[in-house]
């Protein structure tokens, strides 16, 4: 291993993950050697009030690691030879509209998945390729690993737009799920488990799961989750909304029983159950306002007034370790399988090549190699390459400003039942979305 110290930007510094991702980068200086930490963001006033906190972390922990927070350019990506990337155009305020608008009309409202997370891909393209373009100008070598969500839709965009940048769009909640296997199996980390994988980003299955000595685990995971999905005996420290998606996957499951599901897919398998189960008036980011948003500042804020961090709640995890081995993997050229979202390359022999798969990949110094996955049977053939339309459709309907396209992906949409509802859910997104949206002028009706 060389003696090489690395330099990181984190874009989007005032994110919720941000403590969380410094103290994980701190506990692993002797893997992963830092010498400057930046923050960069576009709302200075969030930024500083995580970065206040940050540096005091910083300087108890490692006080020769260089550390600045800006809201310029220049200065973030100045001299990085990795960008961690998990900004939220729109923060939570417009997160919010992606949940609630849908749900006025009796349709999912998520984050990543349906009319939220198109309407959330529409802004989020433009801020993630502007940072492409930022890194590119000010560090052309550098590496970015983007966590902006929803990092199916981004990888897309950025496969198509920005085709040879070195951006790698990579997703934790296999690594949550895989967590909760290693938890059921009884052994101490995921890490304990080798796995095949294949999917789009939240939509992907399982088909293999085995200790490091080769033996096949599948029979005993999939007689946990046929009963508890994926809840755990000791559920006491997890939100509502969570535990009733992990109790969900057991439903999932039910329909494939050779493979092991994503979360992510009881939106488009059970949207009415969902719906059923949602609040239209608190929902999600209701829930993260109440709770993860408010310990991070809070405790931020604490951090700052009292000079140290030495009592702070804040823990490392596995959302931010997941990131450092990824820049690991890429710094050493270590070649370790980790899973990705990566053009597709023929991998899953069955899919277009240019689809954005989630798969197992070996990583680099040059990047993903994807790992063959094989034929994939009919029903996730046809689940993805309809979702995979979907996703196409909206970096289309971004490219040519195309309201046609943007009502097709909608109506396209698995979690849509119907392209007249799609409208009038598409309308009123276009409004609640005008500061951010490029403006859809192909084939938008006039209005009556
Ligand atoms: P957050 O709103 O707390 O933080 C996002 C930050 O991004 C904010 O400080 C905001 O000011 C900043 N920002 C917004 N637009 C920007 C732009 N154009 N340029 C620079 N900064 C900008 O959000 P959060 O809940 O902490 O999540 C952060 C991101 O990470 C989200 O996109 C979320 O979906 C994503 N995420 C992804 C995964 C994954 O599995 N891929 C996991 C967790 C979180
Ligand atoms: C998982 C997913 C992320 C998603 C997050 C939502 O970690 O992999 O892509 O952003 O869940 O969590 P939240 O707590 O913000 O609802
Ligand atoms: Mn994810």
């Amino acid at each position: 291993m060389s003696d090489k110290k690395f330099s990181v930007v984190i874009a989007g510094g005032g994110s919720t993950y941000t403590p969380g991702i410094v103290l994980t980068l701190l506990d692993n200086l002797d893997k992963f050697p830092i010498r400057s930490l930046k923050f960069y963001d576009n709302d200075g006033e969030r930024q500083q009030k995580v970065a206040d906190a940050c540096a005091i972390m910083i300087k108890e922990r490692a006080p020769e690691i260089e550390f600045l927070a800006t809201t310029n350019p220049a200065e973030g990506f100045s001299d990085v030879d990795f960008v961690m990337a998990q900004i939220r155009v729109g923060k939570y305020e417009m997160r919010e509209k992606d949940e609630k608008i849908p749900l006025k009309h009796g349709v999912v409202g998520q984050e990543t998945t349906g009319p939220g997370g198109i309407a959330y891909g529409l802004r989020s393209i433009g801020g993630v390729l502007e940072l492409i373009d930022y890194m590119e100008k000010y560090s052309p070598n550098a590496w970015m690993l983007n966590y902006s969500n929803p990092a199916a839709i981004v990888a897309v965009a950025t496969n198509r737009l920005r085709p040879k940048s070195k951006i790698i769009n990579i997703c934790d909640m296999p690594i949550g799920i895989m967590d909760r296997m290693a938890k059921i199996l009884k052994l101490d980390s995921y890490k304990e488990l080798d796995f095949d994988y294949y999917g789009l980003n939240h939509f992907g299955w399982w088909t293999a799961v085995r200790d490091k000595k080769g033996n096949n685990l599948m029979p005993q995971l999939q007689a946990y989750v046929r009963e508890h999905g994926y809840i755990l005996p000791d559920e006491s420290g997890t939100e509502k909304s969570w535990r009733e998606t992990f109790e969900m996957a057991k439903n999932v499951y039910a329909l494939d029983p050779e493979t092991l599901p994503n979360t992510y897919l009881k939106y488009y398998l059970y949207p009415q159950e969902v719906v059923k189960h949602s609040d239209p008036n608190h929902t999600r980011t209701d829930e993260i306002r109440l709770g993860r948003e408010k310990f991070v500042f809070e405790e931020c804020a604490k951090i700052t007034e009292s000079g140290t961090a030495q009592n702070s709640a804040f823990k490392s995890d596995e959302h931010a370790s997941y990131i450092i081995d990824l820049c690991r993997a890429i710094a050493y050229n270590t070649k370790e399988r980790m899973l990705v979202i990566t053009p597709n390359k023929g991998a899953v022999e069955n899919l277009d090549s240019d689809t954005m798969v989630e798969i197992p990949c070996l990583i680099g110094a040059n990047g993903p190699e994807p790992l063959a996955q094989g034929k994939i049977p009919r029903f996730q053939k046809g689940l993805i390459e309809e979702q995979n339309s979907v996703e196409n459709l909206v970096v289309d309907a971004w490219t040519e400003g195309s309201y046609t396209k943007l009502w097709q992906a909608l109506s396209l949409s698995k979690i849509v039942p119907d392209a007249g509802l799609a409208k009038a859910i598409l309308d009123e997104l276009v409004e609640a979305n005008k500061d951010y949206w490029p403006e859809l002028k192909i084939g938008r009706p006039e209005p009556v």
